[in-house]
């Protein structure tokens, strides 16, 4: 594997999943893989799962991970092309990123999006940057469309605990929000689930929530949660602000906000979501502190998926 910012870049899912859940049962079972080389994990956005379950799965694999916070530890940087630069930025991404991947021999990046501009944030800049620049292969640890990393731990998570011959009802369920969030785990959870083709998958939201056909392509989509939820056997909990209204909320809808009585027709129904999450807003106490959460378990694959993900990195 060259690069990890989308399912696409990934041959097969299954073996990743596979190699994951191998890594769980053992995890320093290549732990001299990464020796003597280092990732430089480089945030410009708050994380704690991402960040820390990505400095484990580099350390079982020998592997020295370095994080940078690009907001407080480094110079301003510019990506804009041809910036005349007598403003607040000190450091262009192209004189930046190769001294970077001299230093390091993977680099992991989180940025989010700005949600001003739908077009800007499409086009991926910052990471698209890296790839172009660092000269060595790049992690996505959240981009502005989307967060691979998450997407295999969630089917992790869907793979370790379904065991019916049948395939899941994996039901995306939008929730709401004090304030706009990207559409990222949305996005990418739909794009890895459709690529993976192994569950039945529905996506409800509200009217003007719609995500991008270009993720949700194979998938069924509805405005009626309660039949989306209708025999689930995994609820993905999730806010997004509008796609097409770009970056807004649209109107509040805490009518979606799921509780125990939402999941009255799902009575096996594992409820996920990526955190961090506003209890009460997007979950109710009642599911949170019910045997439906298995939000820690899915934190806790995390550290499989980045670890599967930087083995694939280091091999390739
Ligand atoms: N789910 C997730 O990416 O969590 P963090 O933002 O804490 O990394």
């Amino acid at each position: 594997m060259k690069n990890f910012v989308s399912v696409k870049d990934v041959k097969n899912i299954d073996a990743l999943i596979q190699q994951a859940l191998d890594y769980k049962q053992s995890p320093l079972k290549d732990q001299t893989l990464g020796r003597g080389k280092r990732a430089g994990l480089i945030f410009f956005n708050p994380s704690m799962r991402t960040r820390l379950s990505t400095q484990i799965a580099a350390k079982n694999l020998g592997l020295d991970p370095i994080v940078v916070d690009v907001t407080s530890d480094t110079w301003s940087l510019e990506f804009a092309d041809g910036a005349v630069m007598n403003g607040t930025t000190v450091e262009h991404i192209k004189d930046a990123a190769p001294i970077l991947g001299s230093y390091f021999d993977v680099l992991c990046v989180r940025s989010f999006p700005k949600l001003q501009s739908r077009v800007d944030d499409e086009s991926e800049q910052v990471m698209n940057a890296f790839i172009r620049y660092a000269g060595v292969p790049v992690v996505s640890l959240e981009s502005s469309m989307l967060h691979p990393l998450q997407s295999l731990a969630d089917l992790i998570t869907i793979t370790e605990t379904f065991k019916e011959k049948r395939k899941p009802k994996v039901v995306l369920t939008w929730a709401p929000h004090i304030k706009p969030i990207p559409a990222c785990v949305a996005n990418s959870f739909s794009e890895w689930v459709t690529a993976w083709g192994k569950a039945e998958f529905i996506i409800a939201h509200p009217e003007g929530y719609e995500l991008s056909t270009e993720y949700t392509r194979g998938a069924e989509t509805t405005r009626n949660q309660a039949a989306a939820l209708d025999g689930a056997d995994f609820v993905y909990v999730k806010n997004w602000s509008s796609v097409t209204d770009y970056g807004k909320i649209l109107a509040p809808h805490p009518e979606w906000l799921l509780t125990e009585s939402h999941l009255a027709r799902a009575p096996n129904a594992k409820v996920m979501h990526c955190l961090p999450l506003r209890r009460n807003v997007e979950l109710s106490d009642s599911v949170l502190d019910g045997p439906r959460n298995i939000l820690t378990q899915l934190a806790k694959n995390r550290v499989w998926s980045a670890q599967s993900v930087l083995a694939e990195i280091l091999k390739g």
